[in-house]
């Protein structure tokens, strides 16, 4: 049964984008509008939208962008698409880590492959494929939502791990989409929210995003998950993904693997919730995927200030990887993949 939130992160109007301000949450609620594709660009490696379905809708809207202004340079029909695929490869190096990313961007490649019609109809079929994009994803969003409320138990704890919710998408979401599900069907759910250092997205964004939709959560800090499993306190544990690969080995935010670990050891089912977009078929296992270092600031400082000794040395990488003999199930729009990954995974891309 869907929920209806009342989110919506990103958006076609037009002639731009226009998304809700990540960086701003939970002080402000307020939307950007995106003019230009290198302003898209600046917007994904900022943050400003992140979550890998959001920021996979985000790279489309930049092709688009890209598009019209190039439409503006008097380019021949030919120089128009080798500039503008070009600078669709350019949007896909925003960020390394989501694959939805590359999948969308790719999807206007093979929308600009295709097309058979002059440089503004092109312009016109890449706005027409995004805002499909756009409109598939809450569909797909609710989809995943439904296969996973099957499997929460009455008055369930879920425990999350960064947002995955309605704005890490364009809107419902993964992991949360799994919740408001649930939530519709039994409001005796509730949610643990991990705060997720550095960028603190669980204390910020799933807290501010949950509560506005009128389900509870309690927000613990990083280290806490696995005092509350041992008291029996956490029934399952649903959390988001930026690339699946090939076997099930799952790249989500930095310190999910932690989860995970704490989950098997207390007998606590711990899934994930993704679109099959999220799944990178073309790596076997999750050695494969790209792990983004992000700025050291992020870690040595807190709303600007400093937290520790500026002598201090730093690593941040922003995801970690899963190993799939921990993960309980992949909930996707085709269903909840089991174990053996390699073989369910083919079979969901066949469906
Ligand atoms: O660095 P972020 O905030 O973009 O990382 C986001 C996550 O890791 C999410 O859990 C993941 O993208 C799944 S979003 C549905």
């Amino acid at each position: 049964m869907a929920f209806e939130s009342k989110i919506k992160t990103i958006e076609w109007v037009d002639t731009y984008s226009r998304m809700v301000d990540q960086t701003v949450i939970p002080y402000e609620y307020k939307f950007v509008n995106i003019t230009d594709g290198q302003e898209m660009f600046d917007a994904i490696r900022n943050m400003i939208v992140r979550g890998a379905p959001a920021i996979g809708i985000a790279g489309a809207h930049g092709v688009v962008l890209f598009a019209q202004a190039l439409a503006k340079e008097s380019l021949s029909r030919d120089e128009f698409v080798s500039k503008l695929i070009e600078k669709a490869e350019y949007m896909k190096t925003s960020r390394p880590t989501a694959v939805n990313l590359m999948w969308a961007c790719q999807k206007q490649i093979d929308v600009i492959k295709a097309s058979k019609s002059d440089i503004n109809g092109i312009v016109e079929e890449l706005k027409q494929n995004a805002i499909k994009l756009e409109n598939e994803d809450i569909e797909i969003n609710k989809k995943i939502g439904d296969y996973g409320a099957e499997v929460v138990p009455k008055g369930a704890t879920i425990l999350t791990h960064c947002n995955a919710g309605a704005l890490a998408t364009v809107g419902y979401g993964t992991a949360l989409g799994v919740v408001r599900s649930a939530f519709a069907k039994d409001n005796t759910v509730q949610v643990f929210a991990d705060e997720t250092r550095p960028r603190q997205q669980g204390a910020r964004i799933t807290t501010f995003e949950l509560a506005m939709d009128g389900i509870p959560v309690t927000l613990i800090t990083d280290g806490m998950c696995s005092y509350f499993m041992s008291k029996g306190m956490i029934d399952m544990v649903v959390v988001g993904a930026d690339r699946i690969a090939a076997n099930g080995d799952t790249a989500n935010k930095i310190g999910t693997y932690t989860v995970a670990i704490a989950a098997k050891y207390h007998n606590v089912p711990f899934y994930i919730a993704a679109p099959l977009s999220t799944i990178d078929t073309s790596i076997a296992t999750g050695a494969e995927i790209p792990i983004e270092e992000r700025s050291h600031e992020e870690v040595t400082h807190i709303n600007g200030d400093w937290i520790c000794s500026d002598k201090v040395k730093v690593i941040n990488p922003g995801f970690d990887v899963t190993p799939h003999e921990l993960i309980a199930g992949i909930i996707t729009e085709k269903g909840i993949l089991r174990p053996d990954y390699n073989k369910s995974i083919a079979e969901a891309f066949q469906k």
